[in-house]
Protein backbone atom coordinates (compact mmCIF):
# COMPACT_ATOMS: atom_id res chain seq x y z
CA UNK A 1 0.00 0.00 0.00
CA UNK A 2 1.54 3.23 -0.94
CA UNK A 3 -0.15 6.76 -0.96
CA UNK A 4 -1.04 8.06 -4.24
CA UNK A 5 0.33 11.78 -4.50
CA UNK A 6 -2.21 13.17 -7.31
CA UNK A 7 -5.28 14.03 -5.59
CA UNK A 8 -8.24 12.92 -7.50
CA UNK A 9 -10.30 16.10 -7.52
CA UNK A 10 -13.73 14.34 -7.14
CA UNK A 11 -12.07 13.51 -3.45
CA UNK A 12 -12.72 16.81 -2.79
CA UNK A 13 -16.43 16.68 -3.79
CA UNK A 14 -19.05 15.44 -0.70
CA UNK A 15 -20.18 12.18 -1.03
CA UNK A 16 -24.13 13.26 -1.92
CA UNK A 17 -22.54 15.34 -4.93
CA UNK A 18 -20.53 12.52 -6.25
CA UNK A 19 -24.03 10.70 -6.77
CA UNK A 20 -24.87 10.43 -10.72
CA UNK A 21 -22.08 11.47 -12.24
CA UNK A 22 -23.22 10.41 -15.48
CA UNK A 23 -26.89 12.00 -15.58
CA UNK A 24 -27.96 15.36 -16.15
CA UNK A 25 -27.08 18.06 -13.58
CA UNK A 26 -28.43 20.71 -15.72
CA UNK A 27 -31.82 19.10 -17.02
CA UNK A 28 -32.17 21.87 -18.90
CA UNK A 29 -29.70 21.93 -21.42
CA UNK A 30 -28.94 18.13 -20.70
CA UNK A 31 -25.41 18.80 -19.51
CA UNK A 32 -24.27 15.93 -17.63
CA UNK A 33 -22.66 16.85 -13.96
CA UNK A 34 -19.11 15.23 -15.25
CA UNK A 35 -18.66 17.21 -17.67
CA UNK A 36 -19.34 20.24 -15.42
CA UNK A 37 -16.65 19.01 -13.05
CA UNK A 38 -14.41 18.84 -15.57
CA UNK A 39 -15.05 22.27 -16.93
CA UNK A 40 -14.32 23.39 -13.51
CA UNK A 41 -10.85 20.62 -12.93
CA UNK A 42 -9.97 22.71 -16.48
CA UNK A 43 -10.12 25.87 -14.94
CA UNK A 44 -13.44 27.52 -15.03
CA UNK A 45 -14.10 28.58 -11.61
CA UNK A 46 -17.13 30.67 -12.01
CA UNK A 47 -21.21 30.15 -13.50
CA UNK A 48 -20.36 32.40 -16.22
CA UNK A 49 -17.49 30.33 -17.80
CA UNK A 50 -19.24 26.96 -16.91
CA UNK A 51 -22.31 28.87 -19.24
CA UNK A 52 -19.62 29.07 -21.75
CA UNK A 53 -18.17 25.88 -22.12
CA UNK A 54 -20.98 23.13 -21.35
CA UNK A 55 -24.12 25.60 -21.63
CA UNK A 56 -25.36 24.33 -18.12
CA UNK A 57 -27.22 27.14 -16.47
CA UNK A 58 -28.19 28.58 -20.08
CA UNK A 59 -31.67 29.36 -20.12
CA UNK A 60 -33.95 29.39 -17.22
CA UNK A 61 -30.51 29.28 -14.64
CA UNK A 62 -32.26 26.76 -12.59
CA UNK A 63 -28.94 24.48 -11.99
CA UNK A 64 -26.99 27.92 -11.10
CA UNK A 65 -26.65 26.81 -7.35
CA UNK A 66 -26.30 23.28 -8.05
CA UNK A 67 -23.04 24.27 -10.53
CA UNK A 68 -22.04 27.19 -7.94
CA UNK A 69 -21.80 24.41 -4.98
CA UNK A 70 -19.50 22.15 -7.23
CA UNK A 71 -17.28 25.25 -7.97
CA UNK A 72 -17.07 25.83 -4.43
CA UNK A 73 -15.92 22.19 -3.31
CA UNK A 74 -13.75 21.75 -6.03
CA UNK A 75 -12.26 25.22 -5.97
CA UNK A 76 -11.97 25.84 -2.27
CA UNK A 77 -8.95 23.31 -0.94
CA UNK A 78 -6.93 24.17 -4.48
CA UNK A 79 -6.61 27.86 -3.20
CA UNK A 80 -6.47 27.37 0.34
CA UNK A 81 -3.13 28.10 2.10
S1 LIG B 1 -31.33 22.83 -15.19
FE1 LIG B 1 -29.75 24.06 -15.93
S2 LIG B 1 -30.75 25.85 -16.65
FE2 LIG B 1 -32.34 24.59 -15.88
Amino acid sequence: MKNNPVTDPLDKLPEILKKNLDQNLCVCNEVVKMDIINAIINGATTVGEIKKQTFATVGSGCCTQQVERLIECLCSAETEK
